[in-house]
């Protein structure tokens, strides 16, 4: 009885430590509890498990669940990517990346949704799975940073299957204005299909500036 409990503790702890996402219907769930499918207007069915992590500066990277909320300061460096299985992605299919935030301003006033946070293309799975890109991103990564007094936002990251008109798309470039994004009219346009993997995290303002703030700002 006593060697059962520890050894259930033990793996809980395990768990906590390398929190990444393992089961493809536990991660469709946690989309439509979040509503993210009818708020991305996309169909998530995915085909593989998409790992996002973000490396610290200090200590091992933060990798993702579907779902769970980090703290900004986490989230400040670009994040890497990888798929668990392998056997699905063939690794002379070219991969585009995606990170929007659905909730900007705020999540009970989303005018300027989605902001791209990160966009690019050309990622090659490796034989262990790891994600390289092989061109520059469209759109570089920014770091969450939803204003104070703020719930916290929804990240999305979304894996899909590079198409050939992606090759030469012009409908995004370096320039282009980061709010007012469409991940789903983007796809469309570029016949990118549904996703095939993602995932995706919550991050509120700065715990010691949310503190601070007045009822006043919750508004909006
Ligand atoms: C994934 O989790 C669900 C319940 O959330 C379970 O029914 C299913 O067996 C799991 N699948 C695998 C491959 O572990
Ligand atoms: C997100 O989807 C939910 C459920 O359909 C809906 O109630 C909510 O208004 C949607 N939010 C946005 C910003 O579209
Ligand atoms: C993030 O901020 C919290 C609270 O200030 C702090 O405890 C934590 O160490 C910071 N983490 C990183 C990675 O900077
Ligand atoms: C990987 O995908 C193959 C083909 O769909 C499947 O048979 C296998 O169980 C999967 N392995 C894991 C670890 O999910
Ligand atoms: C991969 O993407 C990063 C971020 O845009 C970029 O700095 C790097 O140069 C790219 N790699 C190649 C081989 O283009
Ligand atoms: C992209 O455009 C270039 C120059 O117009 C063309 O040579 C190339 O075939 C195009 N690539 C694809 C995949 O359509
Ligand atoms: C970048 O895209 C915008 C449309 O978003 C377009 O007006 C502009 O000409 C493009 N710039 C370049 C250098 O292609
Ligand atoms: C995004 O584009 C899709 C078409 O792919 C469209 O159905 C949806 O209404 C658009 N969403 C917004 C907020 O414009
Ligand atoms: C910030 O404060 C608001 C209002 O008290 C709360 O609803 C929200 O969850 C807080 N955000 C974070 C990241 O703690
Ligand atoms: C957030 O609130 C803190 C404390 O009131 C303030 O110091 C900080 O400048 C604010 N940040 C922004 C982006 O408004
Ligand atoms: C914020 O508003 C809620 C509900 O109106 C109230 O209960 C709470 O005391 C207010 N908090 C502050 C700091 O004013
Ligand atoms: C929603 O947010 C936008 C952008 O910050 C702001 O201009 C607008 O006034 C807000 N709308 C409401 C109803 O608060």
């Amino acid at each position: 009885m006593r060697f059962t409990s520890f050894s259930a503790l033990f793996l809980s702890l395990v768990t906590l430590a390398t929190c990444q996402d393992t089961n493809l219907t536990d991660v469709r769930t946690a989309f439509e509890d979040a509503n993210i499918p009818d708020n991305t207007t996309l169909t998530f069915q995915p085909s593989v498990l998409f790992e996002v992590s973000f490396p610290q500066t200090s200590g091992d990277a933060v990798p993702v669940s579907a779902g769970v909320q980090l703290a900004r300061n986490v989230t400040a460096s670009p994040p890497t990517f990888s798929v668990l299985n392998t056997t699905i992605v063939s690794p002379e299919q070219p991969l585009v990346i995606a990170m929007v935030d659905l909730d900007p301003p705020t999540p009970q006033n989303t005018s300027l949704a989605q902001i791209r946070h990160f966009l690019g293309g050309n990622y090659f799975a490796s034989d262990t799975g790891e994600l390289t890109n092989t061109t520059a991103a469209i759109s570089e990564f920014l770091q969450p940073s939803p204003p104070n007094g703020s719930e916290p936002h929804r990240y999305v990251f979304l894996l899909f299957q590079q198409s050939r008109k992606f090759f030469n798309q012009t409908l995004v470039n370096s320039t282009t204005s980061i709010a007012n994004f469409n991940i789903s009219q983007f796809a469309d346009e570029l016949n990118l299909g549904q996703p095939i993997g993602g995932t995706f995290i919550l991050v509120g303002p700065d715990a010691d500036t949310n503190t601070t703030t007045t009822n006043t700002t919750t508004t909006d």
